[in-house]
């Protein structure tokens, strides 16, 4: 089965700008179509892993680092949708944020997405625990917690951030991010997960 690039309804965003949400979508197409491309050669190759080992081994390491980049853009791109939405006061996410973190996550979680080299700052929520996982997740293929359901996934590749602010421009990208978020989408992610 392909995988088809989704659609994303993005708001003209508050301190990102339109060419660089156009060309990060352009990534995250290519995340998609290289997705497809291994996974119908690795239909090849398995028909004579003998021969074909070497090259197998290669693209089953590929393959899970284009899917994750896939989802986790979907991730990212659906926060966006709706336009910008503060986080609701009485709901189910904020009573847990202040369980745990008090008036601290945001801060908190600047601080994970402002760590040095190119990734994702990722939120996850574990059930069974009933308690928040906050990541980094390099690249997009180490530091997972990767049984957890995501909740708030921020790229932090240069990609992302680049063209608008410049090579040390993580932080006012970072900021950007938060002012454009849609905290409803976060808050019927935790639902979900918490259920
Ligand atoms: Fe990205």
């Amino acid at each position: 089965m392909q995988y088809e690039p989704k659609t994303f309804q993005i708001p003209t965003l508050d301190g990102i700008s339109q060419k660089s949400v156009d060309e990060h979508l352009g990534l995250y197409q290519g995340y998609v179509k290289n997705f497809n491309t291994i996974a119908a050669k690795l239909v090849e190759y398995a028909a004579d892993t003998e021969k074909n080992a070497h090259a197998l081994s290669e693209l089953i390491r590929r393959k899970s680092f284009e899917f994750d980049g896939m989802r986790l853009h979907e991730l990212y791109f659906e926060q966006f949708e709706g336009g910008a939405h503060a986080i609701n006061p009485d709901s189910a996410l904020s009573e847990a944020f202040k369980k745990e973190y008090h008036e601290y996550f945001e801060p908190y979680f600047r601080a994970i997405a402002n760590m040095r080299g190119p990734g994702w700052a990722i939120l996850y929520y574990d059930p069974q625990c009933k308690q928040f996982q906050a990541g980094f997740a390099g690249e997009q293929h180490q530091g997972h917690f990767v049984s957890l359901p995501v909740i708030l996934a921020l790229d932090v590749w240069e990609h992302a951030f680049l063209l608008d602010y410049g090579a040390q421009g993580k932080g006012k990208y970072v900021e950007a991010f938060f002012k454009n978020l849609n905290w409803s989408v976060i808050e019927k992610r935790f639902a979900a997960a918490s259920a």
